[in-house]
């Protein structure tokens, strides 16, 4: 028989516990709030989840007494840092160096009450939760916990956004990197350039599969957020000690907003006005004009997107440029010899270099993918080291900051098991053990170097997910393995013990089901979570190819 004081498996791992006892404290309709000026957006965040689940009022109530959940500041911890305190002489108190940091002892909190504190409403009138005296210390190791997703290639509607950062809070991640615009769609309202939208937010059909696959979903797909969306976006996301980094990808992955603007793309090259918003995928050759009016216009696109995102980073893109167009275009060429530059590889890192002065003259930062280290890293720039570790060891070691999402380790569109019935399987085989096992410190950089590398982020690039549920499949469970990665002092790889954080998944699954995902489970797809016949990559080891 459960009692109402069941020890509990945390994920991700805290530093340390002390406890827990075989009693404790219930919560039920006497519980009061106590909220430290700054702290009131967890105060908020506990009446709206744990009052919901469990039918209770947690009403306001005075500082330092008993029955209650006390929020307090502590400026002599570490900004994110949270001291989760259950005792028997005062009831609860989450104490943290930030408003931030008590956030995620509230997030400790909500697993310790049990899988029913993720449901929304109460299940079972009466039942009695409660958590079991114990004091709690804990900090992460990375003050940057990412998670990329891509909505352009498939678009997330508002609401399944809403809801990813909610999954992120429940894992302690902090920084939501929103993929925006790609050539398969732009997904932001610009107000000075509607046919952004307009056009580029839909595509007439889409590839399904793998580009390989002679498979077409025949019906448009598209969306977009207006802009008063990603004001509510940005301030779901501040609640929850979320930081939203927008990505607006240049000079390529740009298909969408050339058909959109043909100008914007190498006219002097192809006729710009035949371009659709591209309906497969791959790399794309078409490419933005390096002129005058392309920067004048992402200056405007840039200009918006301040107003939308108090982010210090903005994410420029800068990956997989080809350079096909710029050698045939005599405006290009033009434009590298009146610059003095070598060559095309230069020329990207000037159109990147732009950006970044106009975003440090507005108090910004840039950030991109390693590939604007090509033809010389921009200055102040920080690096998204995709294509493995070396973009990020080169980056640090020349003063970089760098956020470590290497393709080969936590990749999430790519496939979590060899066998035949994963889904439209792609990239590595990437399992939960392997992303485990994933360490972003390169122990090639010394401590200093090290120093630069902000965290660490997981990539979900939507090619071959094309409704939320294929997200949740390729997302979880790994992201909770990742989280711990990313929060959690956890040992060298070949020292961490998997099997723990195996058995404490199991309590974790509880929790996921609660809130709704549709993970993976350990012994593979379900029926409805298989698609047969959908080609993916079926050849391990084979470099992805999204
Ligand atoms: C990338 O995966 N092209 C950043």
């Amino acid at each position: 028989m459960p009692s109402a004081f069941d020890l509990v498996e945390l994920v991700p791992v805290p530093r340390a516990v002390n406890g827990p006892k075989r009693c404790g404290v219930v919560i039920d309709e006497n519980i009061t709030v106590w909220a430290a000026p700054g702290t009131e957006g967890t105060e908020r965040w506990l009446r709206a989840t744990l009052g919901a689940a469990f039918g209770v009022p947690l009403r306001p109530g005075p500082q330092g007494v008993r029955d209650s959940v006390q929020l307090c500041l502590d400026d002599t911890m570490e900004p994110e840092a949270y001291k989760l305190s259950v005792l028997a002489t005062w009831g609860i108190e989450i104490r943290g160096g930030s408003p931030a940091g008590v956030f995620w002892g509230a997030q400790t909190l909500r697993q310790l009450l049990g899988r029913h504190a993720f449901r929304r409403a109460p299940v079972r009138p009466g039942i009695m939760y409660g958590i079991p005296h114990q004091i709690i210390e804990d900090a992460p190791r990375f003050r940057w916990r990412g998670l990329m997703l891509d909505v352009a290639r498939h678009f997330m509607p508002k609401d399944g956004v809403l809801r990813y950062l909610d999954l992120m809070a429940a894992h302690k991640l902090n920084v939501f990197h929103f993929h925006l615009t790609d050539d398969q769609g732009w997904r932001i309202e610009i107000e000075r350039y509607p046919r952004l939208t307009e056009v580029g937010s839909w595509r007439a059909r889409t590839k399904f599969g793998h580009r390989a696959s002679p498979l077409w979903e025949e019906k448009p797909h598209g969306g977009f957020y207006t802009q008063d969306d990603i004001r509510e976006i940005v301030a779901y996301a501040a609640e929850r000690h979320i930081t939203v980094v927008p990505e607006i990808d240049v000079p390529g992955h740009s298909q969408a907003a050339i058909a959109a603007y043909p100008e914007l793309g190498n006219t002097d090259v192809i006729d710009t006005t035949a371009l659709s918003v591209w309906d497969t995928w791959g790399i794309n050759p078409n490419v933005l004009a390096p002129t005058d009016n392309t920067l004048r216009f992402y200056e405007g696109v840039f200009e918006e997107l301040l107003e939308l995102f108090p982010s210090e980073f903005i994410h420029v893109g800068g990956d997989e440029c080809p350079k096909d167009q710029w050698r045939q275009s005599p405006a290009a060429q033009a434009r590298i010899r009146e610059l003095g530059l070598a060559g095309e590889d230069q020329l990207q890192s000037w159109f990147i270099r732009h950006f970044d002065k106009w975003l440090s003259a507005r108090g910004r930062r840039l950030i991109g993918w390693d590939e604007i280290l090509e033809g010389g890293l921009a200055d102040g720039a920080a690096v998204s080291s995709w294509r493995g570790y070396a973009g990020g060891i080169a980056a640090a070691r020349a003063g970089h900051d760098v956020v470590m999402c290497p393709e080969q380790q936590v990749y999430l569109d790519h496939r979590q098991d060899g066998g035949a019935d994963e889904p439209v399987p792609i990239g590595f085989v990437r399992t939960l053990e392997d992303v485990y096992r994933f360490e972003p410190v390169p122990s090639e950089l010394t401590p200093k170097e090290a120093g630069h590398v902000l965290g660490t982020q997981a990539n979900l690039w939507t090619e071959v997910m094309e409704d939320p549920a294929r997200v949740d499949y390729q997302a979880f469970p790994r992201l909770a393995a990742f989280a711990e990665v990313a929060w959690s002092a956890l040992p060298a790889p070949e020292e961490r013990d998997f099997a723990d954080f195996e058995r404490r998944m199991e309590a974790h699954y509880e929790r996921l089901d609660a809130l709704g995902v549709g993970y993976r489970p350990p012994a593979g797809p379900r029926p409805w979570q298989r698609r047969p016949g959908v080609l993916g990559r079926p050849i391990d080891g084979a470099p992805p190819n999204r």
